[in-house]
Protein backbone atom coordinates (compact mmCIF):
# COMPACT_ATOMS: atom_id res chain seq x y z
CA UNK A 1 0.00 0.00 0.00
CA UNK A 2 1.64 3.73 -0.82
CA UNK A 3 0.86 5.77 1.62
CA UNK A 4 0.82 9.66 -0.07
CA UNK A 5 -0.33 11.78 2.40
CA UNK A 6 -1.78 11.55 5.70
CA UNK A 7 -5.21 10.74 5.67
CA UNK A 8 -4.61 7.58 3.91
CA UNK A 9 -2.74 6.44 7.37
CA UNK A 10 -6.46 7.59 8.93
CA UNK A 11 -8.29 5.33 6.59
CA UNK A 12 -5.76 2.77 7.17
CA UNK A 13 -6.61 3.48 10.83
CA UNK A 14 -10.17 3.23 11.02
CA UNK A 15 -10.35 0.32 9.07
CA UNK A 16 -8.17 -1.75 11.01
CA UNK A 17 -8.66 -0.58 14.31
CA UNK A 18 -11.19 -1.72 16.68
CA UNK A 19 -14.21 0.63 16.60
CA UNK A 20 -14.31 0.81 20.08
CA UNK A 21 -10.31 2.54 20.04
CA UNK A 22 -10.89 4.19 16.57
CA UNK A 23 -13.86 6.37 18.50
CA UNK A 24 -11.42 6.61 21.32
CA UNK A 25 -8.96 8.27 19.61
CA UNK A 26 -11.26 10.19 16.69
CA UNK A 27 -13.44 11.54 19.09
CA UNK A 28 -13.99 14.92 20.02
CA UNK A 29 -16.57 16.39 22.91
CA UNK A 30 -20.12 17.29 22.39
CA UNK A 31 -20.71 17.72 18.70
CA UNK A 32 -17.44 17.80 17.62
CA UNK A 33 -17.66 21.16 16.18
CA UNK A 34 -14.23 22.48 17.74
CA UNK A 35 -12.22 19.19 16.60
CA UNK A 36 -14.06 19.72 12.88
CA UNK A 37 -13.38 23.51 13.08
CA UNK A 38 -9.25 22.90 14.25
CA UNK A 39 -8.97 20.99 10.51
CA UNK A 40 -11.59 23.44 8.64
CA UNK A 41 -9.80 26.73 9.59
CA UNK A 42 -6.24 25.84 7.35
CA UNK A 43 -8.88 25.73 4.58
CA UNK A 44 -9.93 29.30 5.41
CA UNK A 45 -6.00 30.53 5.20
CA UNK A 46 -4.15 32.08 1.80
CA UNK A 47 -0.72 32.26 0.73
CA UNK A 48 1.23 35.34 -0.58
CA UNK A 49 3.61 33.18 -2.21
CA UNK A 50 6.60 34.58 -3.70
CA UNK A 51 8.79 34.29 -6.76
CA UNK A 52 12.15 33.75 -8.67
CA UNK A 53 13.86 33.05 -4.69
CA UNK A 54 16.33 30.46 -6.49
CA UNK A 55 14.63 27.78 -3.86
CA UNK A 56 17.36 25.24 -5.24
CA UNK A 57 18.26 24.48 -1.31
CA UNK A 58 15.76 24.50 1.31
CA UNK A 59 16.45 24.06 4.91
CA UNK A 60 13.70 22.67 7.45
CA UNK A 61 15.70 22.90 10.41
CA UNK A 62 14.66 24.94 13.57
CA UNK A 63 15.05 24.84 17.28
CA UNK A 64 12.94 24.74 20.29
CA UNK A 65 14.30 26.18 23.56
CA UNK A 66 17.41 25.89 22.01
CA UNK A 67 17.61 22.22 20.58
CA UNK A 68 17.87 21.62 17.29
CA UNK A 69 14.99 19.69 15.61
CA UNK A 70 14.84 18.43 11.63
CA UNK A 71 11.66 20.32 10.64
CA UNK A 72 9.35 22.45 13.12
CA UNK A 73 6.71 19.32 13.41
CA UNK A 74 7.01 16.99 16.62
CA UNK A 75 4.59 14.76 18.66
CA UNK A 76 1.65 15.96 20.55
CA UNK A 77 0.98 13.91 23.91
CA UNK A 78 -1.44 11.34 23.30
CA UNK A 79 -2.81 8.58 25.50
CA UNK A 80 -2.78 4.75 25.25
CA UNK A 81 -0.49 4.50 22.14
CA UNK A 82 -0.52 0.35 23.10
CA UNK A 83 -3.80 0.36 21.99
CA UNK A 84 -2.71 1.43 18.55
CA UNK A 85 0.22 -0.66 18.36
CA UNK A 86 1.61 -3.56 20.59
CA UNK A 87 5.15 -1.77 21.23
CA UNK A 88 2.87 1.56 21.96
CA UNK A 89 4.97 4.72 23.31
CA UNK A 90 8.62 2.77 22.71
CA UNK A 91 7.61 2.57 18.80
CA UNK A 92 7.04 6.39 18.82
CA UNK A 93 9.99 7.21 20.92
CA UNK A 94 11.96 5.22 18.25
CA UNK A 95 10.57 7.18 15.51
CA UNK A 96 10.91 10.50 16.69
CA UNK A 97 14.69 9.98 17.77
CA UNK A 98 15.26 8.66 13.97
CA UNK A 99 13.56 11.86 12.73
CA UNK A 100 15.36 14.11 15.14
CA UNK A 101 12.30 15.90 16.40
CA UNK A 102 10.45 16.20 19.75
CA UNK A 103 8.45 13.83 21.56
CA UNK A 104 6.22 14.77 24.23
CA UNK A 105 5.44 12.21 26.32
CA UNK A 106 2.07 11.53 27.92
CA UNK A 107 0.84 11.11 31.58
CA UNK A 108 -1.57 8.59 30.33
CA UNK A 109 1.52 6.76 28.64
CA UNK A 110 0.75 2.61 28.01
CA UNK A 111 4.42 2.58 28.88
CA UNK A 112 6.19 4.38 31.75
CA UNK A 113 8.75 7.27 31.00
CA UNK A 114 11.73 4.73 31.76
CA UNK A 115 10.70 2.62 29.07
CA UNK A 116 10.28 5.31 26.88
CA UNK A 117 13.51 6.78 27.71
CA UNK A 118 15.46 3.48 27.08
CA UNK A 119 13.51 2.79 23.83
CA UNK A 120 15.19 5.81 22.01
CA UNK A 121 17.93 7.13 24.64
CA UNK A 122 19.28 9.60 22.04
CA UNK A 123 16.11 11.31 21.69
CA UNK A 124 14.86 14.93 22.72
CA UNK A 125 11.81 14.55 25.15
CA UNK A 126 9.22 16.39 27.29
CA UNK A 127 7.06 15.10 29.16
CA UNK A 128 3.27 15.90 29.38
CA UNK A 129 2.07 16.85 33.55
CA UNK A 130 -0.99 16.73 34.71
CA UNK A 131 -1.58 17.81 38.29
CA UNK A 132 -3.45 14.89 40.66
CA UNK A 133 -5.28 15.90 43.75
CA UNK A 134 -2.62 14.06 45.54
CA UNK A 135 0.36 16.40 44.66
CA UNK A 136 2.75 13.51 45.85
CA UNK A 137 1.95 11.12 42.71
CA UNK A 138 2.87 14.72 40.35
CA UNK A 139 6.10 15.34 42.56
CA UNK A 140 7.67 12.09 42.46
CA UNK A 141 6.91 11.93 38.58
CA UNK A 142 8.67 15.03 37.94
CA UNK A 143 11.47 13.52 40.01
CA UNK A 144 11.67 10.54 37.66
CA UNK A 145 11.44 12.61 34.43
CA UNK A 146 14.10 15.22 35.85
CA UNK A 147 16.43 11.74 36.48
CA UNK A 148 15.53 10.50 33.29
CA UNK A 149 16.77 13.42 31.15
CA UNK A 150 13.19 14.93 29.79
CA UNK A 151 14.04 18.45 28.89
CA UNK A 152 11.10 20.36 29.47
CA UNK A 153 7.40 20.09 31.64
CA UNK A 154 4.26 20.59 29.61
CA UNK A 155 1.82 20.97 32.16
CA UNK A 156 -1.89 20.47 30.33
CA UNK A 157 -4.17 22.95 31.82
CA UNK A 158 -7.48 22.44 30.08
CA UNK A 159 -8.68 19.58 31.58
CA UNK A 160 -10.17 20.45 35.20
CA UNK A 161 -12.65 17.65 33.80
CA UNK A 162 -12.28 15.57 31.12
CA UNK A 163 -14.80 16.62 28.00
CA UNK A 164 -17.77 14.93 27.04
CA UNK A 165 -17.02 12.37 24.12
CA UNK A 166 -20.36 10.87 23.62
CA UNK A 167 -18.96 7.47 21.79
CA UNK A 168 -16.64 6.52 24.67
CA UNK A 169 -19.84 6.87 27.32
CA UNK A 170 -21.84 4.90 24.50
CA UNK A 171 -18.68 2.44 24.63
CA UNK A 172 -18.43 2.64 27.77
CA UNK A 173 -14.79 2.90 26.85
CA UNK A 174 -11.77 1.71 29.09
CA UNK A 175 -8.60 0.01 28.81
CA UNK A 176 -8.52 -3.62 28.82
CA UNK A 177 -7.16 -5.43 31.47
CA UNK A 178 -3.65 -6.37 30.09
CA UNK A 179 -2.86 -2.26 29.65
CA UNK A 180 -2.29 0.13 32.38
CA UNK A 181 -1.68 3.70 32.68
CA UNK A 182 2.38 2.35 33.66
CA UNK A 183 3.52 5.77 35.08
CA UNK A 184 1.37 4.68 37.95
CA UNK A 185 1.09 1.15 38.37
CA UNK A 186 0.85 0.60 41.82
CA UNK A 187 0.72 4.17 43.00
CA UNK A 188 -2.65 4.96 43.05
CA UNK A 189 -4.00 4.19 46.74
CA UNK A 190 -7.46 2.70 45.52
CA UNK A 191 -6.60 -0.10 42.53
CA UNK A 192 -8.81 1.43 39.37
CA UNK A 193 -12.61 0.12 40.39
CA UNK A 194 -15.73 0.16 37.83
CA UNK A 195 -15.18 4.09 38.95
CA UNK A 196 -11.88 4.00 36.51
CA UNK A 197 -11.90 6.76 33.71
CA UNK A 198 -9.82 6.85 31.05
CA UNK A 199 -7.33 4.25 33.08
CA UNK A 200 -7.08 5.87 36.37
CA UNK A 201 -9.34 6.27 39.19
CA UNK A 202 -12.28 8.84 38.94
CA UNK A 203 -11.40 12.13 40.28
CA UNK A 204 -7.91 11.77 40.52
CA UNK A 205 -7.87 15.15 38.27
CA UNK A 206 -7.35 18.35 40.45
CA UNK A 207 -9.79 21.18 38.98
CA UNK A 208 -9.00 23.33 41.62
CA UNK A 209 -5.58 24.08 39.65
CA UNK A 210 -4.66 28.04 39.26
CA UNK A 211 -1.74 29.71 38.63
CA UNK A 212 -0.81 28.89 41.91
CA UNK A 213 0.44 25.72 40.79
CA UNK A 214 2.75 27.18 37.92
CA UNK A 215 4.78 28.68 40.70
CA UNK A 216 4.32 25.41 42.68
CA UNK A 217 5.88 24.00 39.85
CA UNK A 218 8.74 26.43 39.22
CA UNK A 219 9.57 26.07 43.19
CA UNK A 220 10.14 22.11 42.50
CA UNK A 221 11.78 21.72 39.15
CA UNK A 222 14.79 23.77 36.94
CA UNK A 223 12.95 22.24 34.18
CA UNK A 224 11.44 24.23 31.41
CA UNK A 225 7.41 24.70 31.91
CA UNK A 226 5.36 25.20 28.86
CA UNK A 227 1.60 25.55 29.49
CA UNK A 228 -0.46 23.79 27.03
CA UNK A 229 -4.31 24.62 26.30
CA UNK A 230 -4.12 28.01 26.14
CA UNK A 231 -6.40 30.04 23.47
CA UNK A 232 -6.27 33.17 24.65
CA UNK A 233 -4.04 36.63 24.66
CA UNK A 234 -5.00 37.40 28.37
CA UNK A 235 -3.91 33.77 29.35
CA UNK A 236 -0.31 34.29 27.05
CA UNK A 237 0.03 37.38 28.65
CA UNK A 238 -0.67 35.68 32.54
CA UNK A 239 1.85 32.67 30.90
CA UNK A 240 4.40 35.23 30.23
CA UNK A 241 3.89 37.28 33.71
CA UNK A 242 4.36 34.12 35.66
CA UNK A 243 7.73 33.07 33.91
CA UNK A 244 7.01 30.08 31.96
CA UNK A 245 9.39 29.02 28.77
CA UNK A 246 6.47 28.51 26.43
CA UNK A 247 3.27 27.74 25.48
CA UNK A 248 0.90 25.66 23.50
CA UNK A 249 -1.55 26.96 21.45
CA UNK A 250 -4.03 23.89 21.95
CA UNK A 251 -7.57 23.38 22.16
CA UNK A 252 -6.83 19.44 23.21
CA UNK A 253 -7.97 18.43 19.45
CA UNK A 254 -11.33 19.50 20.17
CA UNK A 255 -11.49 16.78 22.87
CA UNK A 256 -12.46 19.40 25.96
CA UNK A 257 -14.83 22.94 25.51
CA UNK A 258 -16.98 22.47 22.22
CA UNK A 259 -17.68 25.50 20.75
CA UNK A 260 -14.14 26.89 21.35
CA UNK A 261 -12.34 28.59 18.92
CA UNK A 262 -9.93 26.21 16.18
CA UNK A 263 -6.30 26.81 17.36
CA UNK A 264 -4.75 28.00 14.85
CA UNK A 265 -7.61 31.15 15.21
CA UNK A 266 -5.77 32.25 18.14
CA UNK A 267 -2.29 32.47 17.34
CA UNK A 268 -2.36 35.96 15.81
CA UNK A 269 -3.52 37.64 18.82
CA UNK A 270 -1.60 35.39 21.23
CA UNK A 271 1.74 36.10 19.00
CA UNK A 272 0.98 39.73 19.01
CA UNK A 273 0.63 39.95 23.57
CA UNK A 274 3.90 37.56 23.60
CA UNK A 275 5.79 39.87 21.48
CA UNK A 276 8.61 37.03 21.60
CA UNK A 277 9.02 36.87 25.09
CA UNK A 278 8.44 32.91 25.05
CA UNK A 279 8.30 30.57 22.66
CA UNK A 280 4.86 29.62 20.98
CA UNK A 281 3.63 26.23 19.67
CA UNK A 282 0.16 25.00 18.39
CA UNK A 283 -1.28 21.80 17.86
CA UNK A 284 -4.86 21.02 16.39
CA UNK A 285 -5.50 19.69 13.43
CA UNK A 286 -2.45 19.70 11.39
CA UNK A 287 -2.68 16.99 8.42
CA UNK A 288 -0.33 18.61 5.44
CA UNK A 289 2.94 20.50 5.33
CA UNK A 290 0.57 23.64 3.99
CA UNK A 291 -1.00 23.53 7.49
CA UNK A 292 2.67 23.62 9.03
CA UNK A 293 3.90 26.45 6.56
CA UNK A 294 0.76 28.56 7.64
CA UNK A 295 0.91 28.09 11.78
CA UNK A 296 4.85 29.14 11.20
CA UNK A 297 3.95 32.13 9.36
CA UNK A 298 1.44 32.82 11.84
CA UNK A 299 3.83 33.23 14.69
CA UNK A 300 4.52 29.23 16.14
CA UNK A 301 8.10 28.06 16.77
CA UNK A 302 7.03 24.32 16.27
CA UNK A 303 3.72 22.81 15.76
CA UNK A 304 2.79 19.17 16.86
CA UNK A 305 0.92 16.21 15.75
CA UNK A 306 -1.38 14.22 17.66
CA UNK A 307 -4.08 11.73 16.02
CA UNK A 308 -1.70 11.44 13.12
CA UNK A 309 1.19 9.74 14.82
CA UNK A 310 -1.49 7.25 15.72
CA UNK A 311 -2.50 6.38 12.44
CA UNK A 312 1.57 5.86 11.92
CA UNK A 313 1.35 3.87 14.40
CA UNK A 314 -1.42 1.67 13.73
CA UNK A 315 -0.01 1.15 10.32
CA UNK A 316 3.53 -0.14 10.85
CA UNK A 317 4.59 1.01 14.75
CA UNK A 318 7.57 3.23 14.44
CA UNK A 319 7.96 2.74 10.96
CA UNK A 320 4.52 4.34 10.47
CA UNK A 321 4.82 7.14 12.81
CA UNK A 322 8.58 7.24 10.98
CA UNK A 323 6.53 7.65 7.43
CA UNK A 324 3.75 10.54 8.54
CA UNK A 325 6.68 12.51 9.73
CA UNK A 326 8.56 11.98 6.58
CA UNK A 327 5.86 12.48 4.47
CA UNK A 328 4.85 15.85 6.57
CA UNK A 329 8.41 17.12 6.42
CA UNK A 330 8.67 16.36 2.54
CA UNK A 331 5.43 18.71 2.03
CA UNK A 332 6.24 21.15 4.39
CA UNK A 333 9.83 21.56 2.32
CA UNK A 334 7.51 21.77 -0.91
CA UNK A 335 5.44 24.26 0.44
CA UNK A 336 8.21 26.47 1.47
CA UNK A 337 9.65 26.08 -2.03
CA UNK A 338 6.68 27.09 -3.83
CA UNK A 339 6.03 30.07 -1.34
CA UNK A 340 9.73 31.06 -2.06
CA UNK A 341 11.20 30.66 1.29
CA UNK A 342 14.97 29.18 1.76
CA UNK A 343 14.58 28.35 5.71
CA UNK A 344 12.65 28.42 8.34
CA UNK A 345 13.57 31.86 9.26
CA UNK A 346 12.49 33.57 5.97
CA UNK A 347 8.45 32.28 7.23
CA UNK A 348 6.51 35.47 7.99
CA UNK A 349 3.40 37.05 8.21
CA UNK A 350 3.94 38.01 4.84
CA UNK A 351 2.93 34.90 3.41
CA UNK A 352 -0.54 35.30 4.74
CA UNK A 353 -3.30 37.24 2.79
CA UNK A 354 -4.67 38.74 6.01
CA UNK A 355 -7.40 40.29 4.07
CA UNK A 356 -9.29 37.21 4.08
CA UNK A 357 -8.63 36.35 7.64
C1 LIG B 1 -6.51 10.12 21.64
C2 LIG B 1 -5.97 11.38 22.21
C3 LIG B 1 -5.41 11.36 23.48
C4 LIG B 1 -4.87 12.54 24.02
N1 LIG B 1 -4.24 12.49 25.23
C5 LIG B 1 -3.67 13.61 25.72
C6 LIG B 1 -2.93 13.57 26.93
O1 LIG B 1 -2.78 12.52 27.56
N2 LIG B 1 -2.41 14.73 27.40
C7 LIG B 1 -2.55 15.91 26.72
O2 LIG B 1 -2.05 16.94 27.18
N3 LIG B 1 -3.22 15.97 25.56
C8 LIG B 1 -3.77 14.86 25.04
N4 LIG B 1 -4.42 14.92 23.83
C9 LIG B 1 -4.44 16.17 23.07
C10 LIG B 1 -3.21 16.26 22.12
O3 LIG B 1 -2.03 16.51 22.86
C11 LIG B 1 -3.33 17.39 21.10
O4 LIG B 1 -3.67 18.58 21.77
C12 LIG B 1 -4.35 17.12 19.98
O5 LIG B 1 -4.40 15.75 19.66
C13 LIG B 1 -3.95 17.90 18.74
O6 LIG B 1 -4.90 17.75 17.74
P1 LIG B 1 -4.76 16.72 16.49
O7 LIG B 1 -5.09 15.38 17.02
O8 LIG B 1 -5.76 17.25 15.53
O9 LIG B 1 -3.33 16.81 15.99
C14 LIG B 1 -4.97 13.76 23.28
C15 LIG B 1 -5.55 13.75 22.02
C16 LIG B 1 -6.05 12.58 21.47
C17 LIG B 1 -6.64 12.62 20.09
Amino acid sequence: MTMVCLNDFEEYAKKHLPKTTWDYYEAGADECTTRDDNLLAYKRIRFRPRILRDVSINDTRTTVLGTEISFPVGIAPTAFHCLAWHEGEIATARATEAVNTCYIASTYATCSVEEIAAAAPNGYRWFQLYLYQDRKLSEQIIRRVEALGYKALVFTVDVPYTGKRRNDIRNQFKLPPHLKVKNFEGMFQDPPTSQEVYGTPANTLDPSISWKDVSWLQSLTRLPIIIKGILTKEDAELAVEHGVQGIIVSNHGGRQLDGGPASIDCLPEIVDTVQGRIEIYMDGGIRTGSDVLKAIALGARCVFIGRPAIWGLAYKGDEGVKEVLQILHDEFRLSMALSGCRNVAEINRNLIQFSRL
